[in-house]
């Protein structure tokens, strides 16, 4: 089947807007993609209404950066590039298979120059990608598809590792989820990450072995959406500081959203500084806790800075909330730099 054209899909309608992570069946958005998805991209391993829902959630939200964990044959980045592309956004994608990459490259080389110019494809695996972004800290995604090893390790380490990195109010879409390995991955996520939430009926309890069931109908997917702001719980979350200018920090302000209640800040600060070989790293480690009087912006005072200059300088902060509620912020806490 060859390529079709680059085309705006929604022509003729109103800019698709509106909350909610799920389609109404009247959405005549949702008409559209289903229509031309129904039988297109044949590379796509998604049935239908998948290859649709992940095009219209791309442009109900007005995405612009999205990842793909399992390329296969690009057949669904595709679809991605093309929702994407409608809202000048990019697209990453990435698989480990070495024998399929030549083929993954000359497929996208395929593709109208619009689709082509918004993907950047690797041929890694999400273990090495996630750790090159360590050393970026910037990105941020509005959707995830989650579809590489469907094994519970392997899962688990996707979503966690892309919750890191995943935008205010982001979405999470993982494909096999009816699997009962992937499922357990999501359940143990939304477990251990306060603020996540799941749309639809999928992660509702179902009895050993009843058949699991997606978010959305004639799909495999479970979609999980990000908290709207970021927040902090009883469990530690980690913000990393990477390659920071400086000598080190000396605190970290803390934006909380109005309405946010009293409560109590702990947490752990650890500096790594590196320099040329022979030298050993060198760590450092602060503890701190400071009470939150509410909704007004507040510093942690912290300081942690080296007395040589250091080729590298990294700054973790692990960080716990206790108090009604959660605690949520405007933003990740700003890093005040030691000059
Ligand atoms: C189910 S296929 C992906 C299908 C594709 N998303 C689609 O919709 O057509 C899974 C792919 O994930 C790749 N994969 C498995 N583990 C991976 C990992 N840890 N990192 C990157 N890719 C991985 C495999 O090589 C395989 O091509």
């Amino acid at each position: 089947m060859s390529v079709r054209p680059e085309e705006e899909l929604y022509g003729g309608l109103p800019a698709p807007a509106g909350p909610g992570y799920l389609p109404a069946a009247g959405d005549p958005h949702w008409q559209r993609a289903l229509a031309f998805f129904a039988d297109y991209p044949a590379a796509s391993l998604l049935s239908p209404a998948a290859r649709a829902y992940l095009y219209w959630l791309l442009r109900r939200r007005r995405a612009r950066v999205a990842l793909e964990i399992g390329t296969y044959l690009a057949g669904t980045s595709e679809i991605l590039a093309r929702a994407l592309a409608a809202e000048g956004g990019r697209l990453a994608t990435i698989d480990l298979n070495l024998e399929r990459d030549r083929q993954v490259r000359e497929t996208i080389g395929t593709w109208p120059a619009g689709l082509s110019a918004a993907v950047d494809y690797f041929n890694i695996d999400s273990a090495r990608y996630f750790g090159a972004l360590e050393d970026r800290g910037d990105m941020r995604f509005d959707l995830v598809l989650v579809d590489g090893y469907h094994e519970y390790g392997y899962a688990l380490f996707d979503m966690v590792m892309a919750a890191k990195y995943m935008a205010p109010g982001g979405a999470m879409v993982i494909d096999d989820g009816i699997l009962p390995a992937v499922w357990w991955a999501a359940r143990d996520f939304l477990d251990s990450h306060p603020g996540w939430s799941a749309v639809g009926p999928a992660m509702e309890q179902a009895p050993p072995l009843a058949p699991l069931r997606p978010s959305l109908a004639d799909t495999t997917f479970i979609v999980l959406t990000a908290p709207a702001t970021v927040v902090v719980g009883a469990r530690p979350r980690a913000f990393h500081y990477a390659q920071l200018a400086g000598r080190g920090v000396r605190g970290f302000e803390f934006l909380p959203m109005p309405g946010q209640a009293p409560g109590r800040i702990e947490g752990v600060a650890i500096l790594r500084a590196s320099r040329p070989l022979p030298s050993h790293p060198e760590q450092q480690t602060l503890r701190l806790a400071i009470d939150l009087s509410g909704d007004v912006p507040t510093v942690l005072p912290c300081l942690l800075a080296v007395e040589r200059p250091a080729a590298r300088l990294d700054v973790e902060l692990q960080l716990t909330y206790s108090g009604p509620g959660l605690l949520r912020l405007r933003a990740e806490p700003e890093a005040i730099i030691q000059a």
